[in-house]
């Protein structure tokens, strides 16, 4: 078995952190045997300026025959006029759309030696891990009608649509239950039922959903709530499960829970487990081209992908182990270096990690 990675480094730093990503593949290939064809493709702003589209043709072709797909980071505020349609955003959610990936898994863990570097207290953040289930191809993401109209009186007024379906939520919800299960068992559902017609129609389906699931508890809150027990106490939670709009903004903020949003690797699956893996953290142009950007978050997506779509969990087990050693070996890329910590360029890193793999 052969497995087709379509590897997409995008904006920003993406091409930085994927750089070290692919260092690891190439690693598990010779040294491990492991059966892998890389191929890369433009996305995002790059793709606009070497083919004018965000994502070109050949690109969604590529990642359609792919068996996964690998993805560093998209947008910069170079791209920030044009319009909306032909924005690097709009290339990474059409992706999403095309592939049908509605679940997106963001694991917030905090490794015990950076416990530090985090801007809680470590009493609140030991043993950290939590898991958000975000939906990620409906709600006001992709809502029609959207746009901006003039009014009467000629001012402009800008306009987005909410929406879930029933099937949206339950097929998210299950994957919520379906990961609870393998975990502490517990599921608490996001939602802003108190003003809104959507979540009042999620809070249902997910109830309902959850009688399928005895074995699991379920609780709901509103999502401003949510937004401050994440920093209050966010040991309470095992698998959070939420919509695509406060999904995006839950899981930033969880993962300043872990030391650095460059720890944080993520998932988006379909329906038969085929997916896309990319860092949470963005491109964070700010830093591009400084070799200070931490590989970290783009590897352990690596080992993600191994996981969830290869099933081959000593494969991920072995990424993630390398990881834990690095870091037990002291080196710190700048955004998690603490004193008495080596701070170490990406590409160090993502050197200590390949050797780290035997
Ligand atoms: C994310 C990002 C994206 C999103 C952007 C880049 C479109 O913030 O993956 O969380 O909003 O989903
Ligand atoms: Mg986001």
């Amino acid at each position: 078995m052969t497995y087709k990675i379509a590897i997409l480094p995008g904006d920003g730093i993406g091409p930085e952190v994927i750089a070290e990503a692919v260092k690891v593949l190439e690693r598990l290939r010779s040294a491990f045997g492991v059966r892998l064809e890389l191929q890369s493709a433009p996305v995002g702003g790059a793709a606009y300026d070497a083919h004018k589209h965000p994502l070109p043709e050949p690109t969604l072709r590529l990642v359609k025959q792919a068996d996964a797909v690998l993805l560093g980071a998209v947008g910069g505020s170079r791209w920030d006029s044009l319009p909306r349609e032909l924005r690097p955003e709009k290339g990474l959610l059409t992706i999403r759309a095309e592939l049908k990936l509605f679940a997106n898994l963001r694991p917030a863990m905090l490794f015990p030696q950076l416990a530090n570097a985090a801007a809680l207290k470590p009493e609140a953040i030991s043993g950290l891990d939590l898991l958000i289930v975000r939906e990620l191809t409906g709600d006001i993401y992709f809502g029609k009608p959207r746009g901006i109209r003039r009014l009467e009186n000629g001012e402009r007024q800008g306009y987005d649509t909410m929406l879930y379906a029933e099937h949206e939520i339950e097929r998210v919800a299950r994957v919520a239950f379906e990961a609870a299960r393998k975990r502490r068992k517990q599921v608490c559902s996001v939602d802003k039922a108190n003003v809104l017609e959507t979540s009042g129609l999620w809070r249902e389906v997910v109830t309902r959903v959850a009688e399928e699931y005895p074995d699991v508890a379920l609780s709901h809150m509103y999502v401003d709530n949510a937004a401050m027990q994440l920093v209050r106490a966010p040991k309470q939670f095992d698998v959070m499960l939420t919509g695509n709009m406060f999904g995006d903004i839950l899981s930033d903020e969880a993962s300043m829970l872990t030391g650095s949003i460059g720890m944080l690797p993520s998932a988006s699956l379909d329906a038969h487990d085929k997916g896309m893996y990319e860092p949470i953290h963005g491109s964070a142009p700010d830093i591009a081209g400084r070799r200070l950007a931490n590989p970290l978050a783009m590897i352990l997506s690596a080992a993600m992908m191994f996981r969830y779509s290869f099933n081959e969990l000593a494969l991920a087990d072995r990424i993630e182990r390398a990881v834990v050693t690095v870091l037990d070996q002291g080196l710190r890329t700048s955004d998690i270096h603490t004193a008495g910590t080596k701070k170490v360029n990406t590409a160090e890193m993502g050197d200590a990690v390949v050797k780290a793999l035997e």
